[in-house]
């Protein structure tokens, strides 16, 4: 049977992958393809739908990205989502003009025509998110509003005939009340689509895929012991099984025994051809002295490049390198138009030094939570699996200040006391990452009686779906008075413990 597919068609919204998840939590399965791409490889490509996403642009400014009009003709049914609203109206002969006033962020929305397919089961008022400074000011031919909000008369439309819907308003923002049943409305009722796609299906067609490309030629997977390029790695080795080499360069800033479970992982659960690189003394050596967050980044990352090349000299020429990134990497990283917040040192290309022709990421279109799933689906084990994030550069960006031996020494011994405390008190799922910071700042106490002058232990949990905002876990007094008391009775040189609760925006979830 043919695979049933949506199409995200992006129009440079940095949301555009956040609509392709809402898709996919909905049981379909789709694809995002750039705007740029033709409408008849649209069409060949025998969408059941196709969501126009929003954008950063104006349909009013030369040069803004277009889709063709005849696309709107070809039957199939179409969904405009905030630019991608203002381009079905610009393109069927409608007009788009500047707001008289923009809106951004909660605004109530009100129904204008219940019986909409899109609004089926919607509230009739509720709060939706709006971010626009245009607006649809007057209807293509054979278009009624069916929704609008104080500020804007059109904030949704729909010509049923033709099957073309589009809404002003963000369906893919929780705090949009309506989102997720007008995205299942469009998806089930109007396309027509099963919605029975599952993880399990992407997981095996990425590795057929994944064999179709890779066929016998020679793969090397850097692997950082964290969750999502252990699911990387294990895709790819199912695919083409010793074909892969992994290579795990222990930088000696990974929490503690984390290197004795990786290679445990590699070599007894997975059979995998496996190289661990001890770089310790290496990393400690150029990161001594070093403060600076992103200057720390850097020389990791040049210096996992470094150790790469004494692997890739032990396993020679390869034709394909896999790195575990995913969605949320590649956004923060400032690939495409979204702004750099931090640079992570496992996206963009490696220097010319590795003999490799060629990146795979095979996570890159997943959230978090979608790469537990898909680590599920390949059967690693839950403790795997459920481990926490960690940023590749490790407790380089936990250590505040310079690095030491000893430093490190202090903070694996804290994290691993938070972390034990968490999974005891049954929190290990509910706080989607949680772990201890060594500030850089002493302070004095009192031990026995004798002044004591020691580093702040900072701990950090939050709650997020994406990572890309989050709010302070409300974690229990009691939880956080067992993990300080443990924290400053059995490890040295810390006097203080304090619990981190700003959420994200503001902050970042790492200290640095
Ligand atoms: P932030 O601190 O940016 O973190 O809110 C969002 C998520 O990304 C992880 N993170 C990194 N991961 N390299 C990585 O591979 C990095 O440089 C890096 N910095 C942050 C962080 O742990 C969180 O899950």
């Amino acid at each position: 049977m043919k695979k049933q597919l949506a199409i995200v068609l992006d129009f440079g919204s940095p949301y555009s992958h956040l609509i392709a998840r809402r898709v996919r939590e909905h049981g379909v399965y789709c694809e995002v393809v750039p705007s740029t791409k033709p409408t008849e490889y649209l069409i060949e490509k025998e969408p059941l739908g196709i969501i126009l996403t929003g954008g950063t642009s104006s349909v009013l400014a030369s040069g803004s990205p277009l889709c063709s009009a005849e696309l709107f003709n070809a039957g199939i049914p179409i969904l405009g989502i905030g630019y991608g609203a203002h381009l079905m109206a610009h393109l069927n002969g409608g007009v788009v003009s500047a707001s008289a006033k923009s809106e951004c962020g909660e605004v109530t929305l009100n129904i204008a025509k219940p019986t909409s397919p899109l609004f089926n089961g919607a509230q009739a008022v509720s709060t939706c998110w709006m971010s626009h400074t245009d607006e649809i000011s007057t209807l293509p031919d054979g278009f009624s509003t069916t929704a609008s909000t104080d500020a804007c008369s059109c904030a949704a439309m729909e010509n049923p005939d033709k099957k073309l819907f589009a809404v002003q308003f963000h369906p893919e923002a929780t705090v949009t009340d309506c989102g997720s049943k007008v995205l299942a409305n469009f998806l089930f009722d109007i396309c027509g689509f099963a919605g029975d796609w599952k993880m399990a299906d992407y997981v095996k067609n990425t590795i057929a895929e994944l064999k179709a490309k890779i066929g016998d030629k020679k793969v090397i997977c850097g692997l950082s012991g964290g969750v999502d390029s252990t699911v990387s790695a294990v895709m790819v080795h199912k695919a083409i099984g010793q074909n892969l080499t992994c290579v795990f360069i222990d930088h000696g800033l990974l929490r503690k025994d984390e290197g004795d479970m990786v290679e445990e992982m590699c070599l007894s659960t997975f059979k995998m051809n496996f190289i661990r690189i001890n770089a310790q003394e290496q990393f400690l050596g150029k990161l001594a002295g070093v403060s600076d967050p992103e200057k720390k980044r850097t020389i990791i990352g040049e210096e996992f490049i470094r150790a790469f090349e004494v692997a890739g000299k032990k396993i020679g020429k390869v034709d394909f390198l896999v790195q575990g990134t995913i969605y949320p990497d590649v956004i923060e990283s400032g690939v495409g138009d979204a702004a750099l917040v931090k640079k992570h040192h496992n996206v963009g290309g490696l220097p010319d030094v590795i003999d490799f022709e060629e990146i795979i990421e095979p996570l890159r279109l997943l959230f978090k939570d979608e790469v537990r799933k898909a680590g599920l689906e390949l059967g690693i084990d839950e403790a795997l699996v459920w481990r926490q994030p960690f940023p590749g550069p490790g407790l380089a960006v936990r250590i505040i200040g310079d690095i030491t031996k000893d430093k490190t020494f202090i903070l694996q011994e804290a994290d691993a006391i938070f972390r034990e405390e968490i999974a005891k008190a049954g929190l290990d799922r509910s706080i989607n990452q949680y772990f201890a910071v060594l500030t850089d700042i002493r302070t004095v106490g009192v031990t026995d009686d004798s002044r004591t002058y020691d580093y702040t232990v900072a701990l950090r949990g939050v709650t997020t779906t994406d990572f890309m905002t989050a709010d302070f876990a409300r974690i229990p007094y009691d939880v956080l008075a067992q993990v300080s008391t443990r924290i400053i009775n059995e490890v040295g040189h810390v006097n203080r413990v304090v619990y981190d609760i700003t959420p994200k925006p503001p902050a970042t979830i790492e200290w640095e």
